[in-house]
């Protein structure tokens, strides 16, 4: 007989309290000590294979652990994005009231396939859905469904594109052009559908790495000479590589003059709508006939929580229609309300909690101003890498990436030179940065995520970059 008493020793009260308050402490803690900085590396770096060797691959019968021990080695060796020195991926220290969201989003574990598993959610999704469709710029006939991360919102989004546009085809196989700076997702999508490795067709950039618009008649003939039908154009706002708007309203108009799908990547930089200073980058979303916006990157939110919004609502059903007599078996448009019929996934998280709490309790000045800020701060270090000798900068940044690198007079392999400087320092803890393989070649890449993160930060960040590329230059040297 399976002993009964450790089952009521796991769901024990008192148990989950004493955890939870000493677990509440340590996070306190951990985040106080991130956000100072000095003392503890941004990543402490540890080789793949190392790791294995410190986290047991194999589960004993019995407990060998305890669960506090184990958390508090959780939290000393992850990547700490509250550090100030984090500027990586675009992946925020989340707002610690996002976390505390989540555990009563896991407690309660409403499922959120149909509304009984979960009806609160199912009203706060929906104010969400609108409002972000709101900042876009749709009108009140936009709806949507909350997933989970900006890739499966690509996916979902060109689903229901395949659906709308399948009788414009004539006979011709699909396609799809975005620009060669789109997230790989939307490639991906494409693929998934089955649509061909050569489906989604690249258009080029400019010099800024915007969409060159004037590019979409050519690209358009050339799809039709390979035997395709362009049947959707997906604008970036913005790219991940550099942070650039393509020309929305531009591109708009063509899609509206030739009866094309126009979807709109907002994952990135569709919470500019909240600030009246970027909100122009926006100019002609409000076009657009699908958006992605995701709620764990401009929105401090932690991951995943992304809108899916479609300016006519109705499009928000067409892909997945599918009955189950268990468990939906009503058309669509009657159970509005089943947001499965939305989306692929089946048990959903509770993913609205936090975006909705976090409105109602911060409001939406407080994310207005945070846009503003991060949007000001890159153009601050942009100006801040253009005035130091030794440095050169991609381009002026749109939003708050900014790509950079480290070129001193005389240094030819500079691509090695940077890729060396980002794996030095990542693996020192010293700074988390990435990096961009652009045309004009390898540049160290930066977001700008941290509100308490500010220009001393980035000054100090020039500076351990001269000075590993100084090193390892010097090095370099010392072995010819
Ligand atoms: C423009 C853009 N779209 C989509 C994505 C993918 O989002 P997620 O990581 O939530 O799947 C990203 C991620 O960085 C992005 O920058």
């Amino acid at each position: 007989m399976p002993d009964t008493t450790s089952f009521e020793r796991a769901f024990s009260p008192d148990a989950f309290r004493a955890h939870g308050h000493a677990l509440i402490d340590a996070l306190a803690d951990y985040i106080a000590a991130a956000a100072r900085g000095n003392k503890m590396p941004v990543l402490p770096w540890v080789e793949p294979e190392q790791m294995l060797e410190r986290w047991p691959q194999t589960f004993p019968a019995a407990p060998a652990q305890d669960l506090d021990h184990l958390l508090a080695r959780v939290l000393d060796e992850a990547n700490h994005l509250h550090h100030p020195n984090y500027m990586g991926h675009q992946v925020p220290g989340p707002l610690p009231m996002g976390a505390l969201c989540d555990m009563v989003a896991s407690i309660l574990n409403n499922g959120m396939a149909v509304y009984e598993m979960g009806p609160h959610g199912v009203a706060m999704e929906r104010a969400i859905i609108k409002w972000m469709g709101g900042l876009v710029g749709f009108g009140s006939a936009c709806d949507g469904v909350i997933t989970s991360g900006g890739s499966l919102g690509n996916l979902t989004a060109l689903l229901a594109m395949r659906r709308v546009t399948q009788d414009r085809l004539d006979g011709k196989s699909p396609a799809v052009l975005v620009s060669d700076q789109a997230h790989y997702s939307v490639k991906r999508a494409v693929k998934v559908m089955g649509w061909g490795e050569d489906a989604a067709i690249a258009v080029p950039c400019d010099d800024a790495f915007r969409m060159r618009v004037e590019a979409l008649p050519e690209a358009v003939k050339q799809a039709e000479a390979r035997g395709r039908r362009v049947v959707c154009v997906v604008g970036s706002a913005c790219t991940t590589p550099t942070g650039t708007y393509d020309p929305l309203a531009r591109i708009a108009d063509f899609c509206g003059a030739h009866e094309l799908w126009f979807h709109v990547d907002a994952a990135h930089g569709g919470p500019a709508g909240l600030s009246g200073k970027y909100r122009h980058l926006l100019d002609g979303c409000a076009r657009a006939d699908s958006v992605v916006f995701d709620a764990h990157k401009m929105l401090l939110m932690p991951a995943l929580v992304t809108g899916v919004i479609f300016r006519d609502g109705a499009n928000s059903f067409c892909t997945f229609d599918d009955r189950a007599s268990y468990l939906i078996d009503k058309s669509p448009q009657e159970e509005w309300y089943n947001p499965g019929h939305r989306t692929m996934e089946c048990t959903k998280r509770m993913m609205c909690l936090k975006v909705y709490a976090a409105l109602m309790c911060y409001g939406t000045k407080f994310f207005a101003d945070y846009v503003t800020r991060q949007y000001d701060l890159a153009k601050t270090f942009a100006r801040m890498v253009r005035d130091t000798s030794g440095f050169e900068l991609a381009i002026e940044p749109d939003a708050n990436i900014v790509c950079f690198r480290y070129a001193p007079a005389g240094v030819i392999a500079l691509d090695d030179l940077n890729a060396a400087i980002r794996k030095h320092i990542v693996e020192s803890g010293a700074f988390y940065i990435v990096q961009a393989r652009l045309p004009k070649g390898h540049f160290l890449r930066v977001t700008l995520l941290n509100p308490l993160a500010g220009e001393t930060h980035l000054a100090s960040l020039l500076d351990c970059v001269r000075a590993t590329g100084n090193e390892l230059l010097a090095a370099s040297r010392s072995h010819t």
